[in-house]
């Protein structure tokens, strides 16, 4: 099991550019799988939750090969309409297979997602949703066994929450189906428009994408597209909680001002500047960081749920206190107890996290328990004294490609062991 040996207070300075969006890549390579012929997608980060939906596509039938950050898929023989449970159970996103299979075979059989470590992470959004286009969904033993008799059909559905990944599932679901498909309180995130920004290039007709209400008509069929991924928003901003706690200047490459616009405020706020001009941003950090206030992480466009962890970790040395409030969630301060071990003063009340900031951290031996927690405590690594030894370092390579390599490159002692 790799470590990361995190030594703090170096200095970070350069630019560096910011890799694919994780949570665009998932479902767009999901999505292939109602497509003919090639499909070419650019700017497609190394993860290993990339890997594992590519093996799900490879067992369906799919063909799948990378060269580098790009990928060539092609789906003319989908030949299986099961997805086993190992394939499952590698990632939380898996779930977003069940509308594409479905769309293709008119059937699907997979058992219930990874849930992970951040909330029991029900579906019950995705199956009230595909149940009301026409699908008979038996539960047992822990599988999903659904059928579509008489194919997918367009309905008017209504999220009572703004799921990403259902929004997901029932825009890829619809694309196929006879009729026309609304979806209201859909997510509004940008990898949602991302999706259908592909999918609508690939011959699908889906209106209003990034709003709250998402209107799909739907074709007889779609074809191959190239397409390149957009930015990942939550690595950004990850990076910049880097550069905060290191009092650094350092350049972003790449990135989209507007799906920042919650956080940058947030550095604002704590005493960084921020500069964007041509996809770039450039943030300068204060010696010391002040308390970023109130954080509350909301649906997009609010502030991320996912860039909390990093931002929380950044907080424990502003001076001042910080409050934060996960609505998102249940479980999502599992970080907490290990920045506790490198002395940071936090209290936890349910979803409210009150961090009040430290004049420093010190390493310890720490670990990971899930994705954005791993990258918090690399954050804190960064600017504490001594060494962070980090394990769970598996969990930081199912959503940071490189993210050593990439420090490093910047001028950070870290060490993969
Ligand atoms: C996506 O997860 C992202 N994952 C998550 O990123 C992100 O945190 C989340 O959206 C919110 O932005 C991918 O895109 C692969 P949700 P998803 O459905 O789709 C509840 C990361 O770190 N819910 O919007 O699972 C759910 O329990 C990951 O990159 C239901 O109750 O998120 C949660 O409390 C973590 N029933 C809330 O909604 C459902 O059927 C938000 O979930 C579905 C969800």
């Amino acid at each position: 099991m790799s470590r990361l040996l995190v030594t703090g207070r170096e200095k970070l300075n350069g630019e560096t550019y910011v890799q694919g969006a994780k949570n665009s890549t998932l479902p767009i390579l999901a999505a292939t799988i109602l497509t003919k012929g090639e499909n070419v997608i650019y700017n497609c980060p190394e993860l290993s939750d990339v890997e594992a939906s590519s093996r799900i596509l490879r067992y369906l039938g799919c063909d799948v090969k990378r060269y580098h950050h790009t990928l060539l898929v092609k789906c003319d023989t989908v030949n299986r309409s099961d997805i086993p449970d190992e394939l499952m159970r590698k990632t939380r996103s898996s779930i977003v297979f069940l509308g594409a299979v479905l769309a293709r075979t008119g059937r699907a059989k997979l058992s219930f997602p990874g849930g992970c470590e951040i909330g029991p992470r029900p579906i019950d959004l995705h199956l009230k949703s595909l149940r009301e286009m026409g699908v008979e969904i038996k539960e047992k033993h822990g599988y999903l066994d659904c059928r579509a008799p008489r194919g997918l059909v367009g309905a008017k559905i209504a999220l009572s929450f703004p799921s990403v990944g259902a929004t997901e599932d029932i825009i890829i679901a619809a694309c196929l189906a006879r009729g026309t498909t609304t979806i209201t309180n859909a997510a509004r995130e940008p990898e949602i428009c991302d999706l259908a920004d592909y999918l609508n290039h690939c011959g699908a007709k889906i209106y209003g994408a990034g709003e709250g209400v998402v209107v799909i008509d739907g074709v007889t069929s779609l074809n191959g597209v190239q397409h390149t991924i957009i930015p990942d928003r939550i690595v950004a901003a990850t990076l910049m909680a880097c550069a905060a706690v290191t009092g650094s200047k350092i350049t972003l490459k790449g990135i989209i001002q507007s799906h920042l616009a919650s956080v940058i405020p947030i550095f604002e706020d704590a005493g960084c500047k921020i500069r964007c001009s041509s996809g770039n941003l450039e943030i300068t950090s204060p010696q010391k960081l002040s308390s970023m206030r109130i954080v509350r992480t909301m649906p997009y466009p609010g502030f991320p749920t996912d860039a909390q962890a990093p931002l929380l970790a950044a907080a424990c040395v502003a001076d001042g206190t910080s409050v934060f409030v996960e609505n998102i969630f249940e479980n999502r301060y599992g970080h907490i107890s290990e920045l506790v071990r490198m002395g940071a003063n936090i209290k936890v009340e349910g979803k409210v996290a009150l961090v009040d900031g430290v004049d420093s951290l010190y390493g310890a031996t720490v670990e990971a328990s899930d994705l954005r927690g791993a990258a918090a405590l690399v954050v804190a690594g960064l600017c504490a004294d001594g060494t962070t030894d980090i394990g769970g370092v598996k969990y930081l390579e199912r959503g940071y490609e490189s993210l050593e390599v990439t420090l490093s490159s910047l001028g950070a002692n870290v060490k993969k062991i």
